[in-house]
């Protein structure tokens, strides 16, 4: 027992791995255990039958240090089960004082390979919250965010909700550790790990925009990487794409809008000049195609033709910036599609399935040489490259040519404040609309693709999902006759 009046220090944090609560175990009569969830099965493998009986602790929670270092061989088996839930996404962890009671925090993993860290953390440490950071409600939950974060966190505890504001200014952790609601080192060592906070060199750092991170970073306002993050594939676990969620709640928008009740001036008597001239009859013949030939790739020749008639550099020049006396110079790049503010931030990468006369693999094309250059990339994430555009078009097979359009965002987001993620995207669609109809043009076949996957990108080419990355993906390759223009 302590002495009278001495103050207890609260009991350590446990984190405990639990099962998502969708998802359920069940172990066949080989030792296979197998997760359930939403009408799907997944093997995980063979398992003793401790590891198995131990493994239904899993929808409660399992302590992560009750295996995790343990020499045991069920320990051991129940480590190699948790980790090949948590790279399904199958699993949630659990922030606690104790076993049964209130968690202090569930932490909900964003990334495929999320696995919770608590770096350490010095009582003269300084930290400050992120500015990507921010605390929302969530049907009747509070869940603290990052686009850089690997997981969200849920907020069960509102006293964490206090500390988090505190943050918003640099604190060192020994002054936290003074305050009544300080909520333990395991937490905040599990939001740096996040980047949902960062330690600062000294305390008396602003915590500003320099310090955190590089200098890509720098350059994104809140919103925009926000939006980057949120609105495509890889980094985050919401519902994505054609999932039709309000069919059942409201009928779907007309097609056309409903003419507005003024008078109506009629113009398909002057419209119809004849005779039909090259641009409209290319606009008229360009549709989508999914289905390509593959007993007739598109070939080599073909594709340096339509890169150098849509993406090839025409001409450069550089221009004094206008902010009165001695504004810095800017190089551009001029390229025949329009871009905003000429800035010409979209980069192409080629993941080629079939190409005659050019082998198969992932290239950059280097729009100032004409050239492709070859990036070397593990075959596993090619095939998911091209497989994930072949069920993007529910297609029969992958496309020839994957063409991933990636931003470097800094390019605008240097000049544009508020806009420079929105600019990026109408100019993928200007570049989407160039494609189609040289593609259409050329006799080839080609379909504009709205998911890409930033957290695949950023593994192929080790480039900072932030700093360069898809805002946009188009397949190519010599249509099927079924799909071939009429
Ligand atoms: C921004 C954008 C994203 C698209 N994403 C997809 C996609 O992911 N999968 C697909 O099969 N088609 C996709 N399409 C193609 C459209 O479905 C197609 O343009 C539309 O149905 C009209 O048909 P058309 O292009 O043959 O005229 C996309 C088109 C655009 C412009």
């Amino acid at each position: 027992m302590g002495a009278p009046g001495a103050k207890r220090r609260a009991a350590p944090a446990t984190l405990a791995a639990r099962l998502g609560p969708h998802v359920r175990l069940e172990t066949d009569a080989d030792g296979t255990i197998r997760a359930c969830f939403a009408g799907h099965s997944v093997g995980l493998g063979a398992f003793s039958t401790g590891a198995a009986d131990r493994a239904q602790d899993l929808r409660k929670g399992l302590p992560l240090r009750s295996f995790v270092s343990g020499r045991r061989s069920i320990d051991k088996d129940m480590h190699r089960l948790v980790r090949r839930l948590a790279r399904h996404g199958l699993l949630e962890y659990r922030l606690g004082r104790s076993r049964n009671g209130k968690e202090q925090v569930v932490i909900e993993p964003q990334v495929a390979d999320y696995w919770p860290r608590t770096p350490p953390l010095r009582n003269a440490d300084a930290l400050v919250l992120s500015r990507f950071a921010y605390l929302r409600r969530r049907a009747n939950e509070m869940v603290l965010e990052s686009p850089r974060a690997g997981a969200l966190f849920r907020i069960c505890d509102p006293k964490i909700a206090a500390t988090v504001a505190m943050l918003a200014t640099p604190h060192q952790l020994k002054q936290l550790r003074r305050q009544a609601g300080f909520p333990g080192l395991e937490l905040l060592a599990l939001l740096v790990d996040c980047q949902i906070l960062f330690k600062i060199e000294s305390p008396r750092a602003s915590g500003l925009r320099p310090e955190e991170g590089d200098d890509s970073l720098v350059l994104w306002d809140f919103h925009d990487l926000l939006f980057h993050v949120r609105s495509s594939e890889g980094r985050h676990a919401n519902p994505l794409g054609g999932l039709y969620p309000y069919a059942n709640v409201m009928p779907a928008l007309p097609a056309v809008r409903p003419s507005w009740p003024g008078r109506n001036i009629d113009l398909c008597k002057v419209s119809a000049v004849q005779p039909i001239s090259a641009a409209p009859r290319l606009l008229n013949e360009r549709h989508s195609t999914r289905n390509f030939d593959d007993r007739r790739p598109i070939t080599f020749t073909e594709l340096a033709r339509f890169l150098a008639a849509t993406a090839r550099v025409q001409s450069s020049f550089e221009s004094r910036i206008d902010l009165g006396e001695g504004g810095p110079a800017v190089a551009y790049a001029v390229r025949p599609y329009p871009s905003g503010g000429g800035s010409y931030e979209l980069e192409l990468y080629l993941a080629v399935d079939k190409c005659e006369g050019l082998a198969r693999g992932f290239y950059h094309y280097d729009a100032g040489a004409h050239a492709l250059v070859a990036i070397a990339v593990h075959a596993h994430e090619l095939d998911s490259l091209l497989m994930a555009a072949e069920f993007a078009m529910a297609a029969p097979a992958p496309p020839q040519i994957l063409i991933t359009i990636a931003a470097r965002f800094g390019r605008v987001s240097w000049k544009y404040s508020s806009i420079a993620y929105a600019l990026i995207l109408k100019d993928v669609g200007a570049l989407m609309q160039t494609f189609y109809l040289m593609a259409t043009d050329m006799g080839l076949g080609g379909c504009a693709i709205g998911i890409a996957n930033i957290d695949l990108f950023a593994k192929m080419t080790g480039i900072e999902f932030h700093v360069e990355g898809p805002v946009g993906q188009f397949a190519l390759g010599r249509a099927a006759k079924l799909d071939a223009p009429s």
